[in-house]
């Protein structure tokens, strides 16, 4: 069965913070930032619930369709608005849906994972026609905002899409995978901030997605040449490039948004669809690859048929 991703939304909040309104507080620079991660500015106090909403309501009308025609609901997200209910919930109820919702906490591989559950719930027997998925993190919310290592690099942010039954589009391989092993390089305690080892992770990301991007592309039979468009997890322009060089796929590939957003996790790969989209590099057939990583550690790829 096909499915379409038939509408894109986002959601940004309208504060913003640059580099050197950071470097007004902390020892740092708009140059190191930039050539570090290449990250120039992100958006900040967000609301999860409240971008989602935003973002949701944006697919919906992108894809001409209304509450009713949405059969479920997924939001993947690591800062929930509650410890309960899940906040997708409370999207569910803003939007006016009235379908099933659930949260997915991948962090910045949730999106990939939500996708991939959305796509094996629609090929189930009597699954949903049409879901709406969501990715939406105030990443604000825990960022120690005196911690250089990791307030340069993180923002806020949500981007839905609306997955359609339909006659073109699938999905043409998956690679999910995990480590718990690293969970002390990357990590957030309720009611904490984001704790990083930043080296570590940087180089454990570069592997892991460059694995993980081989083993999906091998699972679907393609070669680097055969993906059109590339839409990286936005952390580090530097962790794109270096897993772009392993895999030999150019970076005139990638479609990236975190130069004004940083890394808004759940809602980083969507993002950068939307830019693709906007781009006009979605074309029906295009072959597109996704790849997400994050704290677990957990990463995800798949690449779809347009
Ligand atoms: N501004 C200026 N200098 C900084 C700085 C900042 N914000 N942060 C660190 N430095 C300094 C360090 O103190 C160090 O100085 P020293 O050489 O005198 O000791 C130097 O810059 C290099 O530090 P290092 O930590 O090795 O930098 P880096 O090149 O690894 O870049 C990150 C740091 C955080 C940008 C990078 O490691 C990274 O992006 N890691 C991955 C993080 C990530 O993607 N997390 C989310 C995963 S979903």
């Amino acid at each position: 069965m096909a499915i379409r991703i038939s509408g894109i939304g986002t959601a940004l909040p309208d504060k913003i913070v640059t580099n050197d309104d950071l470097s007004e507080v902390m020892d740092t620079s708009d140059e190191w930032i930039r050539a570090r991660a290449g990250i120039g500015a992100r958006h900040v106090d967000g609301v999860t619930s409240e971008m989602a909403i935003e973002a949701g309501a944006n697919a919906l009308k992108a894809a001409d369709l209304g509450p009713d025609d949405i059969d479920l609901l997924i939001l993947c997200t690591t800062t929930p608005d509650q410890r309960f209910p899940a906040t997708s919930a409370v999207v569910q109820s803003g939007l006016g849906l009235t379908c099933g919702a659930f949260d997915v906490n991948a962090v910045c591989a949730g999106f990939t994972y939500g996708y991939v559950s959305a796509y094996g719930m629609m090929n189930a027997p009597t699954g949903p026609d049409r879901v709406l998925l969501i990715g939406s993190d105030a990443m604000s919310t825990i960022t120690d905002w005196t911690d250089r290592g990791t307030a340069i690099l993180f923002g806020d942010g949500a981007a839905a899409v609306v997955m359609e039954k339909h006659e073109q589009g699938e999905m043409l391989a998956f690679d999910l995978g995990a480590d718990g092993n690293l969970q002390p390089i990357l990590y957030c305690d309720h009611d904490g901030f984001i704790q990083m080892e930043g080296r570590e992770v940087f180089k454990k990301a570069v592997r892991a997605v460059a694995q993980s991007v081989e083993n999906v592309l091998a699972k679907a039979g393609l070669t680097p040449d055969d993906v059109d468009v590339v839409l990286p997890h936005q952390a580090n322009i530097r962790i794109i490039e270096a897993v772009c060089q392993r895999i030999g796929i150019p970076m005139s590939k990638t479609h990236n948004v975190l130069e004004t957003t940083g890394n808004t996790s759940g809602a980083s790969i969507p993002l950068a669809m939307a830019k693709a989209e906007a781009d006009g590099a979605l074309e029906p057939g295009t072959i597109v690859l996704m790849s997400g990583f994050g704290a677990g550690m957990a990463w995800g790829s798949a690449v779809l048929r347009w």
